[in-house]
């Protein structure tokens, strides 16, 4: 149980270990977030609908959303702004690794008609000769992609999009970065019950990786049965360090937000938005 232990407890090396795809997709977990998704009025997996509502409001004037728009919405989950864009005549592509999201998604689009394509898989490894006016990846899903992801995926987006097209993205900031602590927690049923359907013991250490302004959240799950380990990355950035990645990728910042939805830029804000064009 001491050696067990120390292996709940210990730090791996940063970005040892990548395992969204379990989190997203597990028989339990991915009920659990599904349900988030659909809850309104909570800003868990998705942000509250009144929010997307002013979002999405916000996103077809920016870029001008109409019926000759191609939009690729990364990590679209059930579709909550895929469906709102597709109603103001939008193409939009959502691509996503959770099979119950999509399903739902492809569900709920085929009653209204809604002539979304929807892609199961990861993006990471998506590709098309498709090409779009605008890329989106929200909910600071850039910040849980290791370094070398984050390069894949912005060279993947640049190669994505059409001559003038955008990113719209969102991220943590380093001032939310501050205010996280490492903690070691154990509990009966940690999170009441997210991780599993039957008892189990969670363990939640989380740690802070300074000189990269890294958190890990590892979370080790005992059941009766098995033992699963979920390392959950967050990058925290500056917008100059957000600048410097896209730019390597050739893009060019046009502005920096508060969020999604165009609030002004707040330097003591706990997330940031960009729009990136090629
Ligand atoms: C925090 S949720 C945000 C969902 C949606 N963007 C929203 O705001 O309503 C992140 C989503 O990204 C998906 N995701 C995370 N990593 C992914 C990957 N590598 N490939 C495909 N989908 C991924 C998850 O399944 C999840 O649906």
């Amino acid at each position: 149980m001491d050696n067990n232990l120390e292996k709940i407890k210990s730090r791996p090396a940063l970005y040892e270990f990548y395992t969204a795809k379990e989190l997203w997709n597990d028989e339990h977990t991915s009920k659990q977030m599904l349900s988030y998704h659909l809850n309104g009025d909570v800003d868990i997996s998705s942000r509250r609908f009144e929010f997307i509502d002013k979002s999405v409001d916000w996103i077809a004037s920016t870029f001008n959303v109409s019926g000759n728009t191609k939009i690729a919405d990364f990590g679209c989950g059930p579709g909550l702004y895929a469906h709102r864009l597709a109603r103001r005549n939008a193409k939009v592509t959502g691509i996503d690794f959770s099979k119950r999201s999509i399903d739902y998604a492809k569900d709920t689009a085929a009653k209204e008609k809604l002539a979304i394509k929807y892609i199961n898989t990861n993006y990471l490894v998506f590709d098309t000769d498709e090409r779009f006016d605008l890329i989106l990846m929200i909910m600071c899903d850039y910040c849980a992609l290791s370094t070398e992801q984050r390069e894949k995926i912005l060279q993947k987006f640049y190669s994505l999009l059409n001559p003038g097209g955008s990113v719209l993205l969102d991220v943590y900031s380093i001032v939310a970065y501050e205010e996280r602590e490492e903690q070691s927690v154990c509990e009966e049923n940690l999170l009441d019950g997210f991780w599993a359907e039957g008892e189990y013991k969670g363990y939640l250490n989380t740690f802070k990786y300074e000189e990269d302004k890294v958190i890990l959240d590892k979370y080790t799950i005992i059941e009766q049965e098995r033992v699963r380990t979920i390392y959950n990355w967050l990058k925290y950035f500056t917008p100059e360090e957000l600048e410097k990645e896209f730019a390597e990728a050739r893009f060019k910042i046009e502005k920096f937000y508060s969020d999604v939805a165009g609030t002004p830029f707040d330097v003591k804000g706990t997330e940031f938005a960009v729009i990136a064009t090629k």
